[in-house]
């Protein structure tokens, strides 16, 4: 596990783009998993600079959300979905048939999150997952507690979570009480983690998945055991930390 501190936001939001587009530019088929809420999207306007600026190719891509709540329409301004297209995909050049984010307004849920599961193995896996983290820890919607070798599926939403999240509905009321969410036995099987955090509201979360042990009360504790994680942090994130931590990814130079 890598842990980067950088000075500021759009400092994480570059590195984190540029790591992404390498994978591309390397593997043109990448199949990517992506996450929603306010951390990623310095990094989607990057991807969208460098598409637009350097040509950087989406067209062979292959994505998958994180989570989505259930019974949001996909119009719905809150939904995973909308904000999925607002704020990256129509911009791009991705092509919408390779385009995979849960379906809150599945008839059969348990049978979709079968499917997506499927849909991620056939895509040939994740190559690279996305992640923010919530201020109690969790990683998609998988809440505290949540076990560690959970598969997609549906999960309540915590209180802390429903109140983070008001923000962007009118009332507490509207705020959804159930999300299909990717399980964190999913996100482990991604061949790379890139976890980014900003502001201080995250730097207890971030300490506690940087140097705390690992514990299903934390899942985020769970990306030490993967073999290819970087966190990406700024620095009031950062400030719970109590070791150093270089602000550049560790580069092997062979002679
Ligand atoms: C969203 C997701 C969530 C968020 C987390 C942080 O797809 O999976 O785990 O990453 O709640 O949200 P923000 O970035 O809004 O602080």
């Amino acid at each position: 596990m890598e842990v980067i501190v950088k000075e500021s936001y759009d400092e994480v939001s570059r590195l984190s783009a540029e790591l992404i587009a390498d994978l591309i530019r390397r593997k043109p088929r990448a199949v990517l998993g992506l996450a929603t809420g306010s951390t990623p999207l310095g990094t989607y306007k990057e991807l969208i600079r460098l598409h637009k600026e350097d040509g950087l190719d989406f067209s062979k891509v292959t994505t998958f959300n994180l989570d989505e709540y259930v019974g949001l329409v996909h119009e719905h301004p809150q939904s995973y979905h909308f904000f999925m297209w607002e704020n990256l995909f129509k911009h791009l050049n991705v092509n919408a048939k390779n385009v995979h984010i849960p379906d809150g307004t599945a008839k059969d849920i348990p049978e979709f999150c079968r499917k997506y599961e499927e849909d991620i193995i056939r895509a040939g896996g994740l190559d690279l997952q996305l992640l923010g983290i919530g201020g109690n820890g969790h990683i998609a919607f998988n809440e505290p507690g949540s076990s560690l070798g959970s598969r997609t599926r549906v999960k309540t939403l915590d209180d802390r979570t429903r109140q983070d999240n008001a923000r962007f509905f009118r009332n507490m009321n509207e705020v959804p009480r159930y999300a299909i969410t990717m399980g964190i036995g999913t996100i482990m099987d991604a061949r790379q983690l890139i976890l980014l955090a900003n502001g201080a509201g995250k730097a207890e979360a971030i300490a506690n998945t940087c140097e705390g042990p690992i514990t299903a009360i934390v899942p985020a504790t769970i990306v030490q055991l993967h073999p290819k994680a970087t966190i990406i942090v700024d620095k009031p994130a950062s400030a719970k930390l109590t070791r150093e931590y270089p602000a550049e990814p560790h580069v092997l130079v062979l002679a």
